[in-house]
């Protein structure tokens, strides 16, 4: 198959508001194609809209604008339609220890999938997936209960419970996040090793920078509910174009950046700014470097077009400072104009 496994066109999906609570637009506007096999990470301050475009990748949020395919397919919100698609596309979820029941054996956690799915062959199924992914034997593992088990082997069950269906793509989010820094390392090599063997493609939301660097194939920088830059993550970490993703960078480990600490309030999805949605933060446009190369004005009042679904290799950024600077050096990747 050619083109992408999974594309998000024109994502945008706004929550009602409730008594005083206004109205929140989670994600607003966002183009992001999967690859089969390849890995995406998303990264973004917390709020800017992670968990809520996995969820409506995985079927589980339907968009209120723009739509979610798979295989080239828009995907169906009706019963039948959804269930078939959540078998290719599965979700990971972050806490282990929260998504196994504590009263259910490894294996009737494994097997849950292929019951409501009504396939056949679960011993071997199960079997399987808790092989693949370094549960061995697996017969040791069946009846033992959650509590009987490290972190790392929790997550490997979590991980077996999404793969016994044979999906194309996962859905991970911040799956390491309660792990300790060795254990990571390990369902890191995992998720690596089941995208060579498998072919598996997978979406996986992260805090953690240092995660993205090593895992993904590309990397999206989200802000307040729009991916605001999107490369290989060699790319993003050594050059980043926009400031947020500046600022994200430079606060790591040995970052060549001078660390920029973002002031202004945090983003809010019930009231983004004008103009472009992270000037008010912008630490281009506190300093005067916006207003030097005559931007300033459109920082402020012009909103930047939503970015385009990319492909693997190519680098698009949201930025009008970025992008002025971008059409005085011909040759470098830009946005191209919609
Ligand atoms: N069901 C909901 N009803 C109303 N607002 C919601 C709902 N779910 C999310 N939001 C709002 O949408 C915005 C994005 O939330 P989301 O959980 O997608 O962010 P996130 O990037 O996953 O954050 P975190 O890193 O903390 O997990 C937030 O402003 C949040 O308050
Ligand atoms: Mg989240």
């Amino acid at each position: 198959m050619t083109g992408p496994i999974l594309s998000a066109t024109q994502v945008r999906v706004a929550f009602a508001g409730r008594g005083r609570r206004a109205s929140a637009t989670a994600v607003d506007g966002v183009n992001l194609d999967i690859a089969p096999g390849e890995i995406v990470a998303l990264v973004g301050e917390s709020g800017c809209g992670k968990t809520t475009l996995a969820r409506t990748i995985l079927g589980l949020e339907r968009p209120s604008q723009g739509q979610v395919s798979f295989a080239g397919e828009p995907i169906g919100y009706r019963t039948g339609a959804l269930r078939a698609y959540r078998r290719q596309v599965q979700l990971v979820l972050q806490d282990p220890t929260g998504s196994l029941n504590p009263r259910h054996t490894v294996y009737e956690a494994v097997a849950e999938g292929v019951r409501i799915h009504r396939l056949g062959n679960e011993l071997g199924r199960v079997s399987d997936a808790l092989a693949r992914c370094g549960l061995r034997p697996p017969e040791r593992f069946f009846d033992r209960y959650p509590h009987e088990l490290s972190g790392g082997q929790r997550q490997r069950v979590v991980i077996a419970g999404a793969l016994v269906l044979e999906p194309k793509v996962l859905v991970a989010d911040e799956p390491v996040a309660s792990l300790d820094a060795s254990v990571r390392g390990e369902i890191l090599s995992l998720l690596l090793r089941l995208r060579d063997e498998l072919g598996l493609a997978a979406l996986v939301v992260t805090h953690d920078l240092g995660l993205a660097w090593n895992i993904a194939d590309r990397l999206a920088v989200m802000y307040l509910g729009r991916i605001v830059e999107i490369g290989t993550p060699e790319q993003v970490f050594a050059d980043p174009r926009h400031p947020y993703t500046r600022a994200l960078m430079s606060v790591l480990p040995e970052s060549p950046i001078e660390p920029v600490v973002l002031t202004g309030e945090p983003p809010d999805a019930t009231r983004i700014p004008a103009g472009c949605r992270f000037h008010p933060r912008c630490p281009e446009v506190a300093r005067g470097a916006a207003a030097d190369a005559g931007v300033a004005d459109r920082c402020r009042a012009e909103s930047l077009p939503v970015l385009p679904a990319s492909g693997p290799g190519q680098t698009l950024v949201s930025c009008h400072l970025a992008l002025a600077r971008a059409s005085l050096e011909p040759g470098t990747p830009h946005v191209p104009a919609t």
